[in-house]
């Protein structure tokens, strides 16, 4: 039986975590997040847990065939065969759960909170997560749209040995070079010219896109989820940052959590969500974790702005009194002949989802 004084000491809990958090509900998110922080803090405000508030959030992206860097129409791998990585964590259990390479399951934030709910390990991987996902009955299916195949075809076709020469296109005794889109409509002469662009687009700057969401609830619960497809073309079995608690999430529910998308391999080598958690623990903002954290990035290339030139890279942060920040590599995206527009993460704390700016170590 509760005593009188725990209830009282539970009520004087709940009201100090909404003195700290304002009583506020809040969700962040990578610039794909407008509809997750919507539904996240919807769910949240219904008294629904933080997790699966943030979790039924990135499920509309890894639903959406049209997001092709996360879920169902994510661009595969160089074989292409969509492998799809994710992880999460729950601040009040301070839990954890993580997929990488999973194949044919469109969900894998759901297979991610199974593992953590569900097994007492941390992380499954490939075909082990496969068939734990099929034996809680999630259903097998074909994550490539043709969108995403069109894509891939048209990444094939765009690669090159020394002398120029491609086993994927028409040969030798081909006509001299065209246009690469005006090329590819010979090729592909049913599909539509604003298709073949896309296509081409991705073909040439594999994108490394993913959605990271962080919630928090007027309690001053936090969670955290991050999901995938990945870097495109990768060679299969090629893990990133998502799926890897401390680079992809991050959550201490006594400070706060952060999530990255962006470029994997820079985010794992510094540990990235880790690191501006930590960063925010000894009394950094978030703001200045996101940029330390990027610093940190950039020191691993001599701050040498040429080689950086290549990749994106993206840091979100939820303190656990409602202060948040985005903040990224470059102050726009890699477009070469384009003004690269300004880098955003999303945020909804009651109304409607809105972007903010990234703060940003480079200006491009
Ligand atoms: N951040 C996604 C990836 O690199 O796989």
């Amino acid at each position: 039986m509760i005593s009188r004084r725990g209830v009282l000491g539970a009520g004087a809990a709940l009201a100090a975590a909404q003195a700290q958090t304002g009583g506020k509900t809040i969700a962040v998110a990578s610039s794909n997040g407008l509809r997750a922080c919507a539904r996240a803090v919807e769910i949240m405000k219904q008294g629904g847990d933080t997790l699966d508030a943030v979790v039924a959030g990135v499920n509309i992206q890894e639903d959406d065939p049209e997001d092709d860097s996360v879920g169902y129409g994510g661009l595969p791998n160089e074989e292409g065969v969509v492998e799809l990585d994710a992880s999460l964590m729950h601040g009040p259990t301070r839990r954890a759960g993580s997929v990488a390479s999973l194949r044919g399951i469109r969900y894998p934030s759901k297979i991610a909170k199974l593992v953590m709910e569900q097994t007492d390990h941390v992380m499954l991987v490939g075909e082990g997560a496969l068939r734990f996902a099929k034996a809680y009955g999630f259903r097998e299916e074909n994550l490539l749209t043709e969108k995403s195949r069109l894509a891939w075809m048209v990444w094939k076709r765009s690669l090159r040995d020394a002398s120029g020469h491609n086993n994927w296109t028409d040969g030798v005794d081909a006509p001299p070079a065209e246009k690469a889109v005006a090329e590819l409509k010979r090729a592909f002469p049913d599909v539509s010219e604003e298709l073949l662009a896309y296509a081409w687009d991705r073909a040439m700057y594999p994108p490394t896109g993913t959605i990271n969401c962080l919630g928090l609830n007027a309690k001053g619960e936090i969670s955290g989820v991050t999901t995938t497809s990945g870097l495109a073309w990768k060679i299969p079995g090629r893990v990133g940052d998502s799926p890897i608690i401390g680079a992809g999430v991050f959550v201490d529910p006594d400070v706060g959590a952060a999530g990255s998308t962006g470029r994997g391999e820079e985010n794992i080598r510094i540990a990235g969500a880790h690191t501006v958690v930590e960063n925010m623990r000894h009394g950094m903002s978030p703001q200045e974790a996101c940029l330390d954290a990027m610093k940190r990035i950039s020191k691993n290339y001599g701050n040498d702005r040429k080689r950086m030139e290549k990749f994106d890279i993206n840091f979100y942060a939820l303190r656990k009194d409602g202060a948040y920040a985005g903040a990224s590599l470059w102050s726009g995206t890699r477009r070469p002949g384009q003004t690269p527009p300004r880098r955003k993460f999303t945020v909804n704390d009651g109304g409607q989802s809105r972007y903010e700016d990234c703060a940003f170590l480079y200006e491009r």
